[in-house]
């Protein structure tokens, strides 16, 4: 349940932040590192597909795993802000290389039992979360190092997206885009537009100049893509939900837009992994593994 108490952040610590960037989904990945240790989180890391051949490629999560390994990091939390419809997760390909406890919101049993059907699985598939080794709700807390992370439930652009505040940053996933790209649309199962602006009129109640970390970034009007912001920018300047914008011409605006959009070009594959914490289908009589296509499914 999400609380209305009042939330102080400490911003008095600024975790160290690597930005890693990939192209196809253009999702931000982060490495978030205690700056008093050698412990880190990585958040929404990317495994690379090429849908068409059906081939997983690992070069975006190799390039996270290189940084770990260079700067002799320890991986304690490997956090999902949500369950991704445009990239499947690398988690489990991290985890088995350089560890880490993986986490999500708990509203992720709300994805699993709808796109559970939505894929036909099975009752092997387990509906409670348990591929997960830690479901946040709103308030929780978890250490990375010595810098303690504190998880606010951000739903909207989906029920499970979570946004993740450690000292002077809050790392937004969906539920925020950079001022001048506005927000994530909110028509997938169990989004909604108005929870969604509700989301972000909380994160906006956090001090203005708190970082802003983004999940995606696709460079309107040609400028460079880009990933980090402040809660003041995006109040005054948010082309959708800025201070000029109220509740309810938000969510006409979003839901006529959301209209008009076309499903994410990897949703089939990325939804039927990244439910399972982004574990692969489990492989048929020949030994080889196979995405599910339902037709007429979403
Ligand atoms: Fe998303």
């Amino acid at each position: 349940m999400i609380t209305d108490i009042p939330f102080v952040p400490d911003t008095g610590f600024q975790p160290e932040v690597t930005p890693f960037f990939d192209a196809h989904s253009h999702t931000f990945s982060y490495v978030v590192q205690d700056p008093g240790s050698t412990r880190c989180a990585v958040f929404d890391c990317v495994l690379d597909i090429d849908y068409a051949a059906g081939r997983l490629g690992y070069a975006g999560a190799d390039a996270i795993i290189r940084q770990i390994e260079r700067e002799k990091l320890t991986v304690d939390w490997l956090v999902e802000t949500h369950v991704h419809a445009d990239h499947l997760s690398a988690a489990p390909y991290l985890r088995d290389r350089v560890g880490g406890m993986l986490g999500i919101g708990a509203k992720i049993l709300v994805v699993q039992d709808y796109f559970g059907k939505v894929f036909n699985e099975g009752t092997d598939f387990q509906r409670d979360g348990s591929q997960f080794d830690r479901l946040f709700v709103d308030g929780d807390r978890y250490e990375i190092g010595g810098m303690t992370a504190r998880v606010l439930e951000t739903p909207g652009h989906t029920p499970a997206c979570t946004s993740h505040v450690v000292g002077d940053s809050v790392f937004v996933g969906d539920t925020l885009f950079m001022p001048d790209a506005g927000t994530a649309r909110a028509d997938f199962p169990g989004g909604d537009a108005r929870t969604l602006y509700r989301s972000i009129r909380r994160l906006l109640t956090l001090p203005e100049e708190m970082r802003i970390f983004v999940c995606h970034d696709y460079g309107p009007n040609g400028r460079e893509v880009t990933h980090q912001t402040t809660v003041g920018a995006e109040l005054r300047d948010n082309i959708h939900v800025g201070t000029a914008s109220s509740e309810d011409e938000f969510v006409a605006w979003r839901n006529q837009r959301d209209s008009t959009l076309p499903m994410p070009q990897l949703i089939i594959p990325s939804l039927q992994v990244n439910i399972k914490g982004g574990n692969l289908p489990e492989p048929q009589g020949n030994g080889r593994r196979f995405f599910t296509v339902p037709i007429d499914g979403l």
